[in-house]
């Protein structure tokens, strides 16, 4: 047995594409399973793995990359909360909202849902959020819903406050929050994935397409098709907004929050022309999700107006909201122009070399898009987010020790903004 073999098992079973988290991964991964279960060789191994269901999960717990966090890509949080807001609910008499979370790692992302649309007034007793994951240690630790500083990584953690207390050094969520959620252990390619469920107003499905292979992902974006609903909400990664544009969903023009709809039977003339398959193919087999900026989630405590509707991308002013709608759009070649265009004539700003990066990080220019997030650090040395990405890249390209440096020093900044904040 080669490890190749193992690389193609994995596909097969949950859809993981080992290069985009680098082979060496899966390599390692089977080789601490292997010596964990105490199997000589490689074809021991294999044996045990193809007789055992238990060993099967073990080895999809050893290359899930589980990381996640509270209002990550917040955009999309503001934007759920825009669409189903409390006049959505008065309007809907009777009806439940249904929102899923796949995949949901530890929770962070469906409690995040579940918190959004309560600062926004939304009656959560008429909410239900399903909570789908393969990683049943991910699962464990969403139910038990208690959290250490590594989930809260945004500059607005007026969140924590609110909704978390502090319990034995871990923030926990109250039973009012936690019972909204249904957690489900669940591949998302098994055939019999939630057979018989009510279709969803909104679906998360973040950040998971960038582990699968062009036919992968296309088989799975079926399946999110077949679980919204007509005029649903379907939010996914930065990253993975130009295959859904590929695929035939249109974008739900809210700005930065990679939203999409089901393309309704006539397209309308401005919707944005299918990316390439070969651009989607690039972006997905890239590297890990990068986790755009934490955008400030503003919390609604009491009901709000139905806000005006959304600017179409067409209409914005300046150079660099043009190159962001175009971003939002998944269309990545004309934002970088834009970005570019925009920083040969105005000077150099945090906000604009950061999307920069963002759109280089999306199109797999890595060394432009470090670049770029080099000089963001030079103008704002604690911009959380730049060394978060920047952590990424480096993690990615083997400099594990210089992702570790750059995570320390986002932690050194979180803990001065606290007790600044405490002050
Ligand atoms: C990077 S996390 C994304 C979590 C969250 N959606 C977010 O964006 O923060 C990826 C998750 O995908 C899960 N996963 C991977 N393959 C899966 C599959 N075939 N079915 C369901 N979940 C899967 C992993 O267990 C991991 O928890």
């Amino acid at each position: 047995m080669t490890p190749e073999g193992f690389q193609q098992w994995l596909k097969h079973t949950m859809g993981l594409d080992a290069a985009s988290i680098g082979p060496g991964v899966v390599e390692r991964a089977v080789q601490r399973r292997m010596s964990a279960s105490e199997r000589a060789d490689l074809t021991a191994y294999w044996h045990l793995l193809r007789t055992s269901q238990l060993e099967q999960q073990e080895l999809i717990e050893a290359v899930v990359v589980p990381e996640t966090w509270f209002f990550r890509d917040s955009q999309a949080f503001a934007a759920l909360s825009h669409h189903y807001d409390p006049l959505w609910a008065a309007g809907h008499p009777g009806e439940r909202l249904r929102a899923l979370s796949l995949p949901c790692s530890s929770g962070e992302e469906p409690y995040t849902v579940v918190m959004a649309l309560l600062d926004a007034g939304f009656p959560i007793d008429r909410l239900d959020v399903d909570a789908v994951d393969i990683s049943e240690r991910a699962l464990s630790k969403a139910r038990h819903g208690a959290y250490g500083n590594n989930s809260f990584r945004g500059r607005e953690l007026g969140f924590r406050d609110r909704h978390f207390r502090l319990e034995d050094g871990a923030w926990r969520l109250p039973a009012s929050i936690r019972s909204r959620v249904r957690f489900i252990q669940g591949n998302v390619l098994d055939i019999a994935f939630l057979p018989g469920e009510a279709l969803y107003d909104a679906i998360f499905c973040r950040n998971l397409l960038i582990y699968f292979d062009a036919q992968t992902q296309v088989r799975t974006v079926e399946i999110l098709r077949r679980l919204l609903r007509p005029q649903g909400l379907l939010f996914v990664g930065p990253s993975e907004a130009s295959l859904m544009l590929a695929e035939g969903f249109v974008s739900a023009q809210f700005p930065m929050a990679f939203a999409f709809r089901k393309a309704p039977p006539k397209p309308a003339a401005d919707i944005a022309a299918p990316a390439p398959r070969k651009t989607v193919a690039a972006i997905a087999s890239a590297r890990p999700a990068p986790p755009p900026r934490a955008l400030s989630a503003v919390p609604r405590p009491t009901a709000p107006a139905r806000p005006a509707p959304q600017p179409a991308p067409a209409v914005d002013e300046s150079l660099l909201d043009r190159a962001q709608a175009l971003a939002d759009n998944g269309r990545f070649a004309e934002a970088a122009t834009a970005c570019e265009a925009y920083l040969q004539t105005h000077s150099a700003s945090a906000r604009a070399l950061y999307l920069s990066g963002l759109i280089h990080g999306a199109l797999g220019r890595d060394n432009a898009a470090e670049d770029h997030f080099r000089k963001v650090l030079y103008l704002e040395p604690c911009h959380e987010e730049a060394l978060m990405h920047l952590a990424l890249l480096l993690d990615t390209r083997g400099d594990a020790a210089g992702g570790r440096v750059l995570r320390l020093r986002a932690q050194r900044c979180r803990s001065a903004a606290t007790r600044q904040e405490s002050q």
